[in-house]
């Protein structure tokens, strides 16, 4: 069964770290918490370990993984060319939230981690659990979120014993993520670079330092190369999420529409407009800044996983900054589908 090791409240966290090392060295998996999301890992050079990570997550073989390392320096190992401007980023942002696309020195990395594109995306996180865990392991850890795959990415280590209790040895509970969402992936082998998935560090904090970038979620630049997990359903709560602009009076109309037709109605919304209406109301934090709805977002759409809610209405964020990343994963978790006056005159809602 699964043993959950909490790491930041006064234990052994010397005998924590040790037996998931050795579980790691060993070819074993173990959940782990960083500032995004937490990951569940295994030594990336290793094939049978990294194997696992995808029979535990249920993920599709053809959908590559993050590998994190411990110090910027291990980029020579596993990258065949750094160009100046992947420099200058690391500088900038790790550790932290970006994942660097590289072409890969070959015979390194697990082929499985990398499914033969001759690419590796690799990141060093920013969290204290993280890097003792890299440090001690002194190897790279191969890790996707650590959710089934379609469910929401986990932000607590409950979540995480949610989905794969039972099927990993262990979590290390290092308390809630700070991010929420999960990393900005950039692929460095394009001129110019290009986007592949926004995330925690944002598009202009990117430009500040290396000037204009590729992204797709700029306006008609849709033909960029997408990250190839992009194309799955994620990120979904039971029941189906609806988008709603933030307007209190179109939300009233929507809850009195939804419970007119029997439905029990969450609502995942910012802070200034909770209302008494709905069955759940799940406040995100203020409006005006979405990186508190980023930090929330995943904790409050599997909150909905624990009502009997019929539907979810999300309320909408500006898109601008980590609002970008936000409404990404909430577009997701949306499958596209917006509530609007126009969806409660045609009243052709497929739930
Ligand atoms: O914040 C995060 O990035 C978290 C934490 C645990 O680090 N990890 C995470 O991993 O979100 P995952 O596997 O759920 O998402 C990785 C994304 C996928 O969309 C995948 O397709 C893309 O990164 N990716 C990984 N390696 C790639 C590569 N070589 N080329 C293109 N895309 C890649
Ligand atoms: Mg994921």
């Amino acid at each position: 069964n699964t043993q959950t090791l909490e790491v930041d409240k006064g234990v052994d966290n010397d005998y924590s770290y040790q037996q998931t090392v050795d579980c790691l060295r060993n070819g074993g998996l173990v959940a782990f918490p960083t500032e995004t999301v937490y990951g569940l890992g295994a030594l990336a050079t290793d094939p049978d370990a990294t194997k696992q990570i995808f029979e535990a997550k249920g993920r599709p073989s053809d959908n590559p993984l993050i590998v994190h390392i411990g110090t910027k320096e291990e980029v020579n190992t596993y990258a065949a060319e750094i160009p100046e401007t992947a420099h200058k980023l690391m500088d900038a942002f790790w550790p932290g939230p970006l994942t660097l696309i590289f072409n890969e020195k070959p015979g390194v990395i697990a082929e499985n981690v990398t499914v033969g594109r001759g690419t590796v995306g690799l990141r060093m996180p920013d969290h204290p659990v993280a890097l003792k865990l890299l440090r001690l392991l002194g190897g790279p850890l191969a890790a996707p979120s650590a959710n089934r795959s379609g469910k929401p990415s986990p932000t607590k280590a409950s979540h995480v014993a949610r989905d794969l209790d039972g099927r990993i040895p262990f979590i290390l509970d290092g308390g809630a993520t700070g991010v929420g969402v999960e990393s900005t992936v950039i692929d460095m082998t394009s001129t110019p670079p290009a986007i592949l998935r926004p995330g925690g560090i944002t598009v202009e904090m990117i430009e500040s330092v290396i000037g204009p970038v590729r992204s797709e979620t700029r306006v008609e630049e849709s033909e960029a190369p997408r990250a190839p997990g992009m194309k799955y359903k994620h990120y979904s709560p039971d029941a189906p999420v609806w988008l709603i602009e933030p307007d209190q009076n179109q939300i009233e109309r929507a809850v009195q529409h939804l419970m007119n037709e029997g439905k029990k109605v969450a609502i995942i919304g910012p802070d200034e407009l909770k209302t008494d209406k709905p069955a759940w109301y799940f406040a995100t934090g203020a409006h005006a800044d979405p990186s508190q709805l980023a930090a929330h977002l995943y904790d409050a759409l599997r909150n909905c996983d624990e009502t009997d809610a019929d539907v979810i209405l999300a309320v909408e964020t500006p898109s601008e900054g980590m609002g970008i990343a936000v409404m990404n994963r909430l577009k997701k978790a949306a499958d596209g589908k917006q509530f609007t006056d126009y969806t409660i005159e045609s009243s052709n809602m497929k739930t």
